[in-house]
């Protein structure tokens, strides 16, 4: 059992603080007093967590007085203005925002992978981005074998990476198509009822849009190999909370479907569904609510030259691997 003195979750109403309290929960984790802060529009409003209710409070410069590590989930304006005022208050912060990952003195960390950053944390540890994080799930155990020398991936990303108003606009706007009935996206920048776009994230120079250098950037950080080449394409689809990733790698060595199988079935946090008979491979809804990554279609790569090319489909629960349950994965290590 791991027991922490003081715990305050920033953005506890929004989708990912809400999985981090369920979380808190089910795992062992022994937490003294827990503040659930969010903005002034929440203060008042009560949420159950081991059958206790705990009345949400505005976050203030205050909030964090005698507090040991906080888990901020409410974007990267509340990160960058708060998590210096909670770091300075004593407070170890685990960041899911991106406000500092790429800082050099923040590790960014993936328990399963790069646990051993932790120790040149300086107050603040990054959570990476949910697609970096569920695909280096899996590439990382390969990796570990075989060197990568290429990654080329492609996401089909759920609402839930946009927060929880998304994800209701994809129950909304389905069910207001599916009546006939006129529909605005408000939430996000076009339709996601019917539909899939772009990560409506803004392109850079380079013509990648954030969410796809963050994949990339954030890889190279997490594996420390800065210069690894990776190139990615995201996009948003109707899928409330899970996302999946088609993945084509390139390895130093030769390596076969069967290996990789073997490698990745042992792998912490990963299950192989690859049920080529039954064609039962990683779903969106299967992976919802699961810890693990869910990783099928293994197969090789006939486009690529000797035998060092590989395929993968990989789903991932967003709000669980991808944000929340790594945050409190990193909880755990640190308060270990
Ligand atoms: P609130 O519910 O009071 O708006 P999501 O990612 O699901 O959209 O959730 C965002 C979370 O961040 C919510 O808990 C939200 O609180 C919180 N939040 C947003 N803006 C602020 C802010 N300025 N101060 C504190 N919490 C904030």
């Amino acid at each position: 059992m791991v027991k922490i003195g003081q715990l305050a979750v920033v953005g506890a109403t929004g989708a990912v603080g809400k999985e981090v309290c369920t979380l808190l929960e089910r795992r062992s984790l022994s937490v003294g007093t827990l503040s659930l802060l969010a903005s002034a529009r929440s203060a008042g409003q009560s949420i159950k967590v081991n059958d206790r209710n705990i009345t949400v409070q505005e976050l203030t410069e205050k909030s964090f007085h005698g507090v040991d590590y906080a888990i901020f989930s409410a974007g990267g304006g509340v990160s960058k203005k708060f998590a210096p005022i909670a770091k300075a208050a004593g407070c170890v912060v685990i960041d899911n925002s991106s406000a500092f990952r790429m800082d050099s003195d923040v590790p960014l960390v993936v328990p399963e992978i790069n646990p051993g950053d932790l120790d040149y944390h300086q107050g603040i540890i990054a959570n990476p981005n949910c697609s970096t994080i569920i695909m280096n799930m899996v590439v990382w155990p390969l990796h570990r074998e075989n060197p990568v020398r290429r990654i080329a991936v492609s996401t089909y990303q759920a609402a839930s990476g946009a927060g929880q108003a998304a994800m209701q606009e994809l129950t909304s706007q389905t069910a207001d198509v599916l009546a006939g009935w006129p529909v605005e996206p408000k939430v996000l920048s076009h339709l996601i009822a019917f539909n899939l776009f772009s990560h409506d994230t803004p392109i850079g120079q380079d013509g990648y849009n954030q969410e796809e250098r963050k994949m990339i950037d954030e890889t190279r950080k997490i594996f420390h190999v800065p210069d690894l080449p990776i190139t990615a394409t995201c996009v948003r689809v109707p899928i409330p909370r899970a996302h999946s990733e088609s993945i084509n790698l390139s390895f130093e060595n030769p390596i076969s479907a069967s290996d990789a199988r073997e490698i990745l079935s042992t792998a912490p946090g990963v299950r192989v569904v690859d049920d080529a008979i039954a064609n039962h491979f990683p779903m969106p809804i299967e992976a919802t609510g699961q810890d693990d990554c869910l990783v099928g279609r293994i197969r090789q790569d006939v486009s690529q030259p000797g035998g060092c090319g590989l395929e993968l489909f990989v789903c991932g629960d967003q709000i669980r691997k991808g944000a929340a349950l790594n945050a409190v994965q990193i909880l755990e290590c640190l308060a270990g």
